[in-house]
């Protein structure tokens, strides 16, 4: 059996920007679809595009993004050395959580999002992209900061950055399992001792 070529990310794109099979189309300003590096080694996934997103076009430009920001330093990366993209390319009205048919009709995006960008480990924001990823309904309150399996792919769950921002007890949580991807990447000393 031969693999199917993967889609190249640029076509992609398109295909994503022209959807309307969801009504979540009729609300957004953008897509978003997505952005980083086309051949990262680690593909984060959140859930979905929130309001600054929506206007942007752009993945966690908001205030969890910026806390992303500073976890993805605690693991000794930067936002271009990573590919972020989400559950839903869509904002869904109000933030509500992501419906069962959303997630069924937008995710083969993000399955040829990973196929073409083929990466060693994807960490999973959160509870949604975690059960999607997984097909689990194991909560990320117990499968964060241990690595699983998905296929060929290394799954990392992680808590959704904004849970630190309502819960600030999280945030500790959140850098310990960031530090952890760093050494399992090895883009971050051991600490000494
Ligand atoms: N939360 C998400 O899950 N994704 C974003 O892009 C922004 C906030």
């Amino acid at each position: 059996m031969t693999a199917k070529t993967p889609i190249p990310l640029d076509q992609l794109r398109e295909q994503v920007g022209a959807c309307h099979q969801c009504p979540l189309a009729d609300g957004r300003t953008n897509v978003v679809f997505g952005e980083g590096d086309p051949e990262a080694r680690v593909l984060i996934v959140g859930e979905a595009p929130g309001k600054n997103e929506d206007l942007q076009g752009r993945p966690f430009v908001g205030a969890a993004g910026k806390l992303l920001d500073d976890l993805l330093a605690v693991a000794g990366l930067a936002r271009e050395d990573v590919f972020i993209a989400n559950v839903l390319k869509c904002r869904p009205p109000g933030n509500r959580d992501p419906r069962p048919e959303e997630i069924e009709l937008c995710t083969p995006y993000l399955r040829e999002q990973t196929r073409t960008i083929d990466p060693e480990v994807i960490v999973t924001l959160g509870n949604f992209s975690t059960k999607f990823i997984l097909k689990t309904e194991v909560g990320i309150t117990r499968l964060h900061g241990h690595v699983q399996q998905a296929g060929r792919f290394k799954v990392f769950p992680i808590y959704h950055p904004a849970a630190a921002l309502y819960d600030p007890t999280k945030r500790a949580a959140l850098e310990d399992d960031f530090a952890t991807l760093g050494e399992l990447l090895g883009t971050r000393p051991r600490p000494e001792g």
